[in-house]
């Protein structure tokens, strides 16, 4: 059980920000991603569609003898991990928006939150907000289209400019001081945002939080992979993998994207 590997899943590539903190904290995990592109955007399905397809993609990992399932997305994790650590045994990772860290640091009181309209409307997100941002005021921002022209592998458009400036614009004119990215698809616009928000606003993301909890996870379960031989990390896309291949390119260690008729 120790070797089987870490399985990761979202509505795309942006659950590859995850991969990323998980492979820099854990070098020693088998790791299987799966991008399931093909019903992406999550964020706009009902909560039964994005169970059944959660359900769908939890399956395909199992076949995989993953031993602990990522959900490294936040619509998937505030819809379906519920269902999910209801119905199947292996321990379930779930992202959640960082709210909490951003509420602590904040010295306006006004943070701002960019995520899709499903997480916003979550109750999970409404609890973690009542909970652990009292006195703070959260401005939540649907990050319409931004999910789609990242998933179609249109990062640095103009059109994604225009997107981006549309949605932070009026989160800086409510003066926050620091954003909150609610979408694992999102740190990859993180350098673009920073030109639009300046350096006086914070940009907070779960990735680094969510590879510790997966760690202290595999640790409390006893499933730590304590081998430094050969490690196997597998890629699959259900849509063109060009665009993940181009991610992968980025992480320079000859990973291949395979396509999966999934
Ligand atoms: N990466 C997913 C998330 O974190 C994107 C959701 C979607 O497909 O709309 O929410």
């Amino acid at each position: 059980m120790h070797k089987s590997p870490i399985g990761i899943f979202d509505s795309g590539v942006g659950g590859l920000t995850i991969y990323e903190e998980i492979h820099r904290l854990l070098p020693h995990e088998n790791i299987i991603y799966l991008a399931d592109s093909k019903n992406a955007p999550y964020g706009e399905k009902s909560k039964e569609e994005i169970i059944a397809i959660s359900v769908k993609n939890t399956e395909f990992l199992l076949s995989h003898d993953c031993k602990l399932i990522v959900v490294a997305c936040n619509t998937a994790s505030t819809n379906a991990v519920k269902f999910l650590r209801e119905n199947y045994d292996i321990p379930f990772i779930r992202v959640q928006p960082a709210i909490k860290p951003a509420a602590l640091k904040s010295k306006t009181k006004v943070v701002g939150i960019l995520a899709t309209k499903s997480t916003l409307n979550s109750e999970l997100l409404f609890e973690t907000s009542q909970r652990f941002a009292q006195g703070v005021d959260v401005v939540e921002k649907v990050g319409e289209g931004l999910v789609s022209l990242i998933e179609s592998g249109d990062m640095h458009s103009p059109e994604m400019t225009d997107l981006l400036n549309k949605h932070i614009q009026p989160m800086l004119e409510k003066n926050i001081d620091h954003l909150v990215l609610g979408c694992t698809h999102y740190p990859f616009l993180t350098d673009q945002i920073k030109e639009i928000v300046g350096d006086k606003v914070g940009i907070i993301d779960s990735g680094e939080a969510i590879a510790r909890q997966t760690k202290v996870i595999l640790q409390g379960e006893n499933l730590i992979n304590p081998e430094s031989g050969e490690i196997n990390r597998v890629f699959y896309t259900n849509k063109d993998p060009q665009v993940m291949q181009k991610i992968l390119d980025e992480f320079d260690e000859g990973f291949k994207a395979i396509k999966t008729d999934f």
